[in-house]
């Protein structure tokens, strides 16, 4: 079933505000979604190498109807999706072909690029991924299970992959073909080893459940020793004990029989439904819950927008009772417990924190609502503004589109985006004078790259995975920092976006002629809709499960994908937000406040670490108040591009580019004290860089304000995203 964007507003102002059980409301939805299917809005339908006041709007979940915007009239919008613009079409010569892994009516579709799965997908495809709360590989036509542990030290932690339990056709005749995708969605895909073996794997199953498609006989290995192998008197149900520790339980749908050997477990031919889960805990409760719920098993799972703020998990399931899955500590604090049950005592762990079991088909999660501004929430100081209002000249008057000396997508959004930033501080202190001169700015640095004639380097799209590529990234893997192979998409576009945003709000004209590019742009990352009638995958970089972005594209990773900026990936849903606030696209604006809100959840979850956390492994969490990189199954204190004793640089990337929504992703005042005296020795180095001080001194300017800008003013360098002005506007609109 598709999500469709439209309902975020139907819902609440028709539905919710008429006291309509969500239940009810939802099948109305799924109605009026299928009969809107075919000329849908453009974001629906069209839509390791890397480095590197006066508009407010409040869009919250508690309040009713009267306080959110109210959506154009679909008509409108759909009309849009016959015009859509595309960049030039390119055949890139570094892309990976999809084509190896993706069963054939899948490729009709653009395809994931940045996906909790992509290394199934990357290479010979046999580099393991977490699908919690086991790592999965599949290899020479067997897929292995491991119950990872956990290494953790000072500046590193990961779970290790180790072949617990391989499952395989018994005597295969063609024991080294590749697995295919037959399927895949937001919470789940589906791996088949020809001709017999389907496995559903669904995010948060504590079950690994396969489907014995043939009357086959299996195989199940281990590399450790099978100390016993024990089936029940009914032979659907079987224990076994390893030598490593674990016990794992096997269920089948049919009684089926056995030989084991120290090895390996073989069967008789069966066919149907396979279940495999460890008990992480001897407790005979623990082993009564897996039997409870064995005869449910999940095929897939999506997520739905369906309000402001809120995503609801669909599981689709087949077999009899309730549904068993696991949620992760985020999911937790999120979850609406009443339209599920929580079993507090059932519990795995994971690097990601512990994993709790949760009975239902349907989650609610709901997250607190951010407010989408162009300006800082409480405003500037009046006293202030001639101190802002100097270095403001002086940076406009720096501003000269045709000395800029970088062609990289990634430098070029930044400058662009910093230049916007002058245009929104100059509309926070009143001195509109500056605002042609920046709009002049970024008219002439943004079109080139809108109506292709940038020259050197200019955006592309490649029709293989479905996506935007710059012309440097179709021949270079390493250009643009990986942009050709979909890293970092959201963080460039992100920039790019925050320019747009500004000069569309400042000259609608520009804003209403360039609109189709603007819009080809976003939707690069921000596509709702998946299907063969949209130019981009779903949700390039979100990953609705975990709650964040991934940032590396296609780059097989033995420990998955990974994100480093979480702020640059905040960066990129607001700007995209604004994008709909200067648009008045409400659809947009809701999309971009609800990424931005999750976004900035799971940066707190999982990149900033509080002394009094518990969720990483204690020496970690002792000498590491923020993670460098995230990745799937890994999580790191060096940088892309520092080593871990830079901490000005950690601090920094997490950091930029200072915003408005800056506030919010920095709300928690002890947090980012912390996290700044843990910064501040490493500022006494030799040959510390200004620009990274500048965002060191801007958090420490949240709680003492005047050191903090005394001294930002003996600084003499910034980073090349940010400003004197910026710095200034922050500190004045602190208090
Ligand atoms: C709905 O909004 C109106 C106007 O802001 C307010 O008076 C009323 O209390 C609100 N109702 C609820 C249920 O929040
Ligand atoms: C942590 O472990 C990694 C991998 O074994 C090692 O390279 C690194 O030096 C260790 N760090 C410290 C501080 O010991
Ligand atoms: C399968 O691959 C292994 C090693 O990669 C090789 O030794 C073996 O000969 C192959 N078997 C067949 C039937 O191709
Ligand atoms: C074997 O285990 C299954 C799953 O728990 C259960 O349904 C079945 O009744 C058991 N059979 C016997 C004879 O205990
Ligand atoms: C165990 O059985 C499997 C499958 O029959 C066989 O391939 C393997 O060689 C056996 N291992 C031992 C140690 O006997
Ligand atoms: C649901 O969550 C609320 C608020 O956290 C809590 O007070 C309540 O006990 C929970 N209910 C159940 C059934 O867990
Ligand atoms: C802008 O930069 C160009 C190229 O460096 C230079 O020729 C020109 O004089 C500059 N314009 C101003 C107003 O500084
Ligand atoms: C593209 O944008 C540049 C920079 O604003 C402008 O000079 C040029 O005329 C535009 N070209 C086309 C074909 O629109
Ligand atoms: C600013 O620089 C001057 C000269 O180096 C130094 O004396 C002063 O302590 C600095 N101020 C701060 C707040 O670092």
């Amino acid at each position: 079933m598709e999500c469709i964007f439209f309902f975020f507003f139907s819902f609440n102002l028709f539905l919710v505000s008429q006291s309509v059980r969500a239940i009810n409301a939802e099948s109305l939805i799924y109605g009026v979604e299928e009969s809107l299917h075919n000329n849908f809005y453009q974001i629906h339908d069209d839509n390791s190498t890397p480095y590197r006041k006066s508009y407010k709007t409040h869009i919250t979940r508690n309040s009713n109807s009267s306080s959110l915007p109210l959506a154009p009239p679909p008509t409108t919008i759909s009309r849009l999706s016959s015009h859509l613009f595309t960049f030039p079409e390119t055949q890139s010569t570094v892309i990976p072909d999809p084509s190896s892994f993706f069963a054939p009516n899948l490729l009709l579709s653009p395809l994931p690029t940045n996906s909790f799965f992509q290394n199934f997908v990357l290479k010979n495809g046999d580099q393991p991924e977490y699908i919690h709360p086991y790592l999965v590989k599949s290899s020479l036509s067997s897929l292995s299970l491991s119950y990872p542990s956990l290494f953790s030290n000072t500046t590193l932690t990961y779970q290790i992959f180790t072949a617990d339990l391989t499952i395989s056709v018994l005597n295969n005749p063609n024991p080294n073909r590749s697995h295919t995708i037959s399927a895949f969605d937001d919470l789940s895909v589906t791996l088949d080893i020809q001709p017999s073996l389907r496995f559903f794997l669904v995010r948060g199953s504590p079950f690994l459940t396969c489907q014995v498609l043939h009357n086959v006989a299996l195989s199940i290995s281990t590399i450790h020793a099978i100390l016993d192998f024990v089936p029940n008197r009914s032979k659907t149900k079987f224990k076994i004990n390893l030598n490593n520790v674990q016990t794992w339980v096997l269920y089948s749908s049919k009684p089926i029989s056995f030989t084991h050997n120290i090895s390996t477990i073989s069967s008789d031919k069966f066919r149907g439904i396979i279940r495999l889960a460890i008990l992480p805990n001897p407790d005979y409760k623990f082993e009564s819950v897996l039997d409870r719920f064995r005869s449910r098993y999940p095929v897939s799972g999506h997520a739905v927008f369906t309000k402001p703020f809120g995503v609801k998990y669909k599981f689709k399931k087949k077999g009899r009772g309730d549904l068993l899955m696991l949620a992760n500590p985020l999911h937790l604090r999120l979850l609406d417990n009443s339209s599920v049950t929580v079993l507090d005592d059932f519990k795995y762990k994971g690097m990601d924190g512990e994993l709790v079991g949760v009975v239902g088909d349907s989650w609610i999660l709901e997250t607190d609502p951010v407010s989408i501004s162009w300006h800082s929430i409480k405003g500037v100081k009046q006293e202030s503004y001639p101190q802002i209002i100097d270095a403001l000249v002086q940076d406009v008057e720096g501003l000269n589109s045709t000395a800029l000396d970088t062609s990289s997508s990634y430098f070029f959004g930044k400058l662009v985006a910093r230049a916007a930033r002058l245009a929104l501080i100059a509309e926070e202190v009143s001195y509109p004078r500056v605002i042609p001169k920046i709009r002049k700015y970024l008219t002439d640095t943004i079109e080139p790259w809108l109506n292709g004639t940038f020259g050197e380097n200019g955006f592309l799209y490649d029709k293989s995975w479905g996506g935007i590529i710059t012309k440097q990234g179709s021949t270079d893997t390493f250009a643009d920092f990986g942009f050709g192979v979909y890293n970092d998409h959201h963080y460039h576009i992100g920039y790019f976006l925050y320019g747009i945003a500004v000069l569309a709000k400042i000259d609608p004209i520009w804003g209403k002629k360039y609109r189709p590019q603007a819009y080809s742009l976003m939707a690069d990352f921000m596509t709702v809709s998946r299907g063969a009638n949209s130019n981009y995958p779903r949700l390039r970089c979100f990953d609705l499960w975990k709650l964040h972005s991934w940032a590396s594209g296609l780059t097989e990773f033995p420990h998955g994908r990974n994100q480093e900026s979480t702020s640059e990936a905040v960066n990129a849903y607001y700007s995209a937000a604004l994008m709909g606030l200067a648009y008045r696209d409400t659809h947009l604006i809701a999309i971009g406040s609800l990424l931005t809100a999750m976004e900035i959840q799971a940066s707190r979850t999982w990149w900033h670490v509080r002394e009094e956390d518990t969720l990483y492994a204690a020496d970690f969490t002792k000498e590491n108040r923020v993670v460098g990189i995230v990745w799937a199954n890994k999580r790191e204190s060096g940088l892309w591009f520092a080593p871990p004793e830079w901490k000005e640089c950690r601090l920094g990337i997490q950091v930029l580019p200072l915003l408005p929504i800056t506030e919010v992703l920095f709300s928690d005042v002890g947090f980012t004290r912390q996290l700044v005296e843990w910064t501040l020795p490493a500022l006494k180095r030799e040959g510390v860089d200004d620009g990274w001080k500048g965002f060191v001194y801007a958090l420490e300017g949240v709680y003492e304000n005047q050191i903090a800008f005394e001294k930002m003013r003996n600084l003499t360098g910034y980073d090349s995203g940010n400003s004197l002005s910026n710095l200034l506007w922050w500190i004045f609109s602190r208090l």
